[in-house]
């Protein structure tokens, strides 16, 4: 590929670890994570059915994504611990001005709960 195409993003995973991936413009951010074995979920594979790609988007990112559809804000409304910068991770594709991004993981999603617990609704 060539390196105009090159989009860096950083993924912190949910023990804090960062992960760096040379991904490249047109990739979707959830599957680029299954194809480097990151612990990001997409149960339904994109079709926003589901709210368990969801990830927190660092602050110098978040006006440069487009708005959500209405379709990602009724699946965010599901989600558990739901912040300003919460996003699905299957709507946002790499492009050049994204390059150095970064997603965090939610510490849980309807399907995961790191401390074993359920979720309170928000
Ligand atoms: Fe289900 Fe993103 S994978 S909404």
């Amino acid at each position: 590929k060539s390196e105009d195409e090159v989009v860096w993003i950083t993924y912190v995973l949910r023990d804090g670890t960062k992960k760096k991936i040379r991904g490249k413009v047109g990739d979707n951010v959830m599957y680029l994570a299954h194809r480097y074995d990151i612990e990001l979920e997409g149960a339904c594979e994109a079709s926003l059915a589901c709210s368990t790609c969801h990830v927190y988007v660092d602050d110098a990112f978040t006006n440069k994504l487009d708005e959500p559809k209405e379709e990602e804000e009724d699946m965010l409304d599901q989600a558990p611990a739901l912040r300003p910068n919460s996003r699905l991770g299957c709507q946002i594709i790499l492009r050049k001005d994204l390059d150095g991004i970064t997603v965090t993981l939610p510490q849980m999603t309807r399907n995961f709960y790191v401390d074993g617990h359920k979720p309170q609704p928000h």
